[in-house]
């Protein structure tokens, strides 16, 4: 029933090695079937699984040598790992977030739960092999994962059962070995028929799915645009355009939502905010918006809030978080893990900033994003007309207020 059908098997070898395979693949399902699931979409219930004795066990051993770290803008720390995580996802329709450790297991995790007590999560577990990279299809309902010993990519569907819970079923068979260079990102893009696997010292896919860029030793980012048919067929993959300026190799970066802004952060010790909403098909190149210094190393990661306004970096265990607009140092989480942090991201609405490291995942406040909201509906607020919206935003500043206030009580206590 899980009819994956490779259809086409591409190998493009791009400038620069960015871009090793791209793979288009058809899976066998109409897609108006496709869609009737998506309404009925999978509610996490997330009922504990089958063992739940042997796992608070096993957890609670982990815990013990678990990495202790407590902040003011701590919203949770997400522990069911017994291996170091290596990457983390957001699905597209905001809902779950996935984790993969050397644990061989994938965890799904309900957002819904992230301000919870506790933290359920529905395991995937990865037979023979673990997963390096996992990655959400843009319509929420498989992942993608990277295998660490098999060298290739293995696509997992999440299966809404009878009862409500949630199942994955492996696709029948891993995709052909393709290429022995290390792989250090996967994404698919824009129609969900095109999974891509990246070499290069960092790379990534667009939250839109459109534009897949890369860097490396060169102090560039090369931004290329995923192109397809009026069928939703593949086309090319064309050169877009290229963020020039820093100084010396960029580490990481990273895209807003929409792909209108790229942060980079480099070994200049700085970070730069651009605006890449350009016609780059009439030659107009991105413009920089922003260069501020910070602390970097060479497995730096950034993240961009979806909006656009707030900017963390991380640097070895650390990361900080800056108004994009202003530059300024608005958070500094110091020590968050006992290893160097290797994924860091904004969750979809822009209300929590998670990173990985050691076995635990962190989920902190965005709190940068929340005086802003604040600030511009208050703005709004004096502005507003009518009596339905003034409501509205009297209660949207109340709830955002709430996040800043637990933290200051936090801040009060610790006093
Ligand atoms: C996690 O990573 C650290 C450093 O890379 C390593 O020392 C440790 O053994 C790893 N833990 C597991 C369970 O693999
Ligand atoms: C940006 O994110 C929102 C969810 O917060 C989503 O509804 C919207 O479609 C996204 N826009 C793009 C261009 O991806
Ligand atoms: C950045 O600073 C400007 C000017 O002070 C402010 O209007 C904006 O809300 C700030 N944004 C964030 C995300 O802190």
């Amino acid at each position: 029933e899980f009819n994956m059908e490779i259809a086409a098997l591409c190998a493009l070898t791009l400038l620069l090695g960015a871009l090793v395979v791209l793979v288009a693949l058809a899976v066998g399902r109409r897609k108006e079937e496709i869609r009737e699931e998506l309404e009925q979409a999978a509610e996490f219930t997330g009922k504990s699984s089958k063992k739940p004795k042997q796992e608070k066990q096993r957890s609670r051993k982990d815990k013990a040598s678990q990495h202790t770290f407590s902040h003011l803008l701590l919203a949770s720390s997400l522990k069911s790992h017994s291996g170091n995580v290596t990457c983390i996802d957001f699905s597209s329709n905001g809902k779950y977030l996935a984790s993969c450790a050397d644990d061989r297991t994938v965890r799904i995790w309900s957002t819904k739960d992230f301000l919870e007590r506790e933290h359920k999560c529905l395991r995937a577990n990865v037979d023979l092999d673990h997963a390096t990279l996992v990655r959400f299809s843009p319509d929420s309902r498989a992942f993608i994962t990277w295998l660490a010993n098999g060298d290739t990519i293995r696509i997992f569907k999440m299966i809404k059962k009878e009862d409500g819970t949630m199942t994955f079923k492996a696709a029948p068979e891993d995709f052909p070995q393709k290429h022995k260079a290390p792989i250090i990102n996967i994404g698919i893009a824009e129609t969900g028929k095109f999974i891509m696997s990246m070499t290069n010292s960092y790379a990534s896919i667009s939250p839109c799915g459109r534009f897949v860029a890369s860097c490396g030793f060169t102090p560039d980012v090369k931004v290329w645009e995923v192109c397809f048919g009026k069928g939703g067929e593949f086309k090319e993959v064309a050169r877009a355009f290229d963020l020039k300026g820093h100084s010396a190799g960029v580490h990481a970066f990273a895209f807003s939502n929409d792909s209108h802004r790229m942060v980079t952060v480099s070994k200049d010790g700085t970070w730069k905010l651009w605006n890449t909403n350009v016609e780059y098909k009439k030659q107009q190149d991105p413009y920089l918006l922003k260069t501020v210094p910070c602390a970097s190393s060479d497995g730096s990661r950034a993240a961009l809030s979806p909006d656009g306004r707030v900017v963390a970096i991380s640097d070895g265990c650390n990361v900080a978080m800056y108004n994009a607009t202003t530059g300024q140092l608005e958070e500094e989480l110091n020590g968050i893990h006992s290893e160097e942090i290797n994924d860091l991201r904004f969750d979809i609405n822009g209300r929590f900033l998670v990173c990985s490291g050691d076995k635990a995942i962190r989920v902190f406040h965005n709190a940068p994003g929340y005086r802003a909201a604040i600030r511009d509906m208050q703005d709004m607020l004096k502005k507003a007309q009518n009596e339905a919206m003034k409501q509205r935003l009297q209660q949207q500043i109340a709830e955002a207020q709430i996040v800043i206030n637990t933290a200051n009580l936090k801040k009060k206590a610790a006093l």
